[in-house]
């Protein structure tokens, strides 16, 4: 059905989107609830609709992944010639039941609640760690030198990647370079180029561990997706590299914006640092209930209508693309108070930063402990840091919002 603007249509390449997207939510939600993205799909930005999208498993799902790439590139795209595509074609947040079932449950089981929880003296030493390096220093760039540092040494320690593998920093920047993909637009040649070369990269170095773990079982998340499911129920090791590679990117990169993002919001409250300081313990779960809400890392995603729904009137025909705004419901007044203060004191859970429904993120309780445990830790230790907020230097790309640096000192 056609569809005529009130508002600018959603561009996700826009500049202002990356500056302060918070404005352009406000007039979607507010003007244009359920809105005609100049690239084709709906966009929704209300915390109900968002909400609603995510948990109706019946009508909203992945559908079919070449299609929705093609929206982007045009019917004549060979999507799965890229070894990109093809890798994102094939994780779980990606499928719908039953493989996603399948995969997903053979991941939980191998993440237990109980393999978090016995995480938690080792990212407080690797956290302590971290600061004693640069303490001294009285200045760092805190995003390379703490809040990328900690989840991805989190995530080897939990994988069995060797810390001082050489080839940890190819791995880094592989992932940042790649993970390009996931965002809602078509790639030059030149990023699509790139993006294929790493993922290749990244199916040998996690090809090589698996078979080692293979070979040589230990103590790790590696060994127990491995050892994980039986006969017909066994991943095979090309699913089991697809799956580390995904575990290991949304691990660390979500993670890093969370403790980047919520620096950069104590900055620009600082009353609210005053309070963490006073009372860490207490707070700090809450604080990352809030960084999230406020200034969450993962703004948006997508889902494909799996039957015709209405949204506000409009029909959403079976096959169509909607983009969720998380970013847009965690700042929706209808359903949080003084939405656009930052207060941690709040302690609602109810954002909508780690999903909903069936893809509901399966590291959430990972992320909460170590966000937990690196404000904890950084209020302690350093109650004075500053980080320069004058122009935060965000990452290139709409969807996943962090900073590429943050100078910090104390
Ligand atoms: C602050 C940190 C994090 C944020 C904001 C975040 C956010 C999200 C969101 C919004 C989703 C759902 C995406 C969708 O429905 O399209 C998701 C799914 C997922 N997340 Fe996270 N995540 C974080 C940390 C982690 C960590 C630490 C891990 C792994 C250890 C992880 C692994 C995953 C996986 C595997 C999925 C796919 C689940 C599925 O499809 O069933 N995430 N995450």
């Amino acid at each position: 059905m056609e569809k005529t603007h009130t508002i600018t249509p959603f561009n996700p390449d826009a500049p202002n989107l990356k500056s302060d997207p918070y404005p352009i939510f406000k007039s979607l939600r507010e003007e244009d609830p359920i809105h005609r993205a100049e690239a084709g799909y709906w966009v929704v930005s209300r915390y109900e609709d968002v909400r609603n999208t995510l948990m109706d498993r019946q009508g909203f799902g992945q559908g079919d992944f070449v299609k929705n790439i093609q929206l982007f590139y045009g019917p004549e795209f060979d999507v799965l010639s890229h070894t990109s595509y093809k890798w994102l074609s094939e994780i779980f947040l990606m499928q719908d039941p039953p493989h996603h079932t399948r995969l997903r449950s053979l991941v939980t089981g191998a993440l237990t609640a109980k393999r978090v929880r016995a995480m938690e003296p080792r990212i407080r030493e690797i956290t302590n760690q971290l600061i004693d390096d640069f303490e001294t220093d009285r200045k760092t760039d805190i995003i390379a030198n703490f809040a990328y540092k900690l989840p991805v040494l989190v995530m080897c320690d939990m994988l069995g990647v060797a810390p001082d593998d050489e080839r940890l920093d190819l791995v880094i920047d592989a992932i940042a370079q790649s993970f390009i993909i996931f965002e809602a637009r078509a790639l030059s040649d030149k990023e699509l180029a790139v993006a294929d070369r790493e993922i290749a990269f990244l199916e040998e170095f996690f090809g090589e561990l698996f078979e080692k773990r293979r070979a040589e079982p230990q103590d790790d998340l590696t060994t127990a997706l491995v050892q994980s499911g039986t006969g017909e129920d066994a991943l095979s090791l090309h699913e089991l590299v697809t799956v580390a590679i995904g575990l290991f990117g949304a691990g660390f990169e979500t993670t890093a914006h969370l403790i980047g993002n919520g620096l950069l919001c104590f900055s620009r409250f600082p009353e609210q640092w005053e309070k963490l300081r006073n009372d860490p313990e207490r707070l700090s779960a809450a604080a990352i209930n809030e960084i999230l809400r406020y200034e969450s890392s993962l703004i948006a995603t997508y889902r494909t209508a799996l039957e015709p729904r209405v949204i506000h009137g409009q029909e959403i025909a079976e096959g169509e693309k909607v983009l969720t705004l998380i970013g847009a419901a965690n700042r929706d007044p209808r359903h949080f108070e003084r939405p656009d203060e930052f207060d941690i004191t709040r302690n609602d859970a109810t954002h909508m930063s780690f999903g909903g429904g069936i893809h509901f993120c399966v590291g959430a309780e990972l992320a909460r402990l170590e966000g937990r445990i690196a404000f904890a830790e950084l209020v302690r230790r350093l109650p004075e840091l500053k980080v320069d907020v004058q122009t935060p230097a965000w990452r290139d790309g709409f969807m996943f919002r962090g900073m590429a640096r943050l100078p910090a000192e104390w």
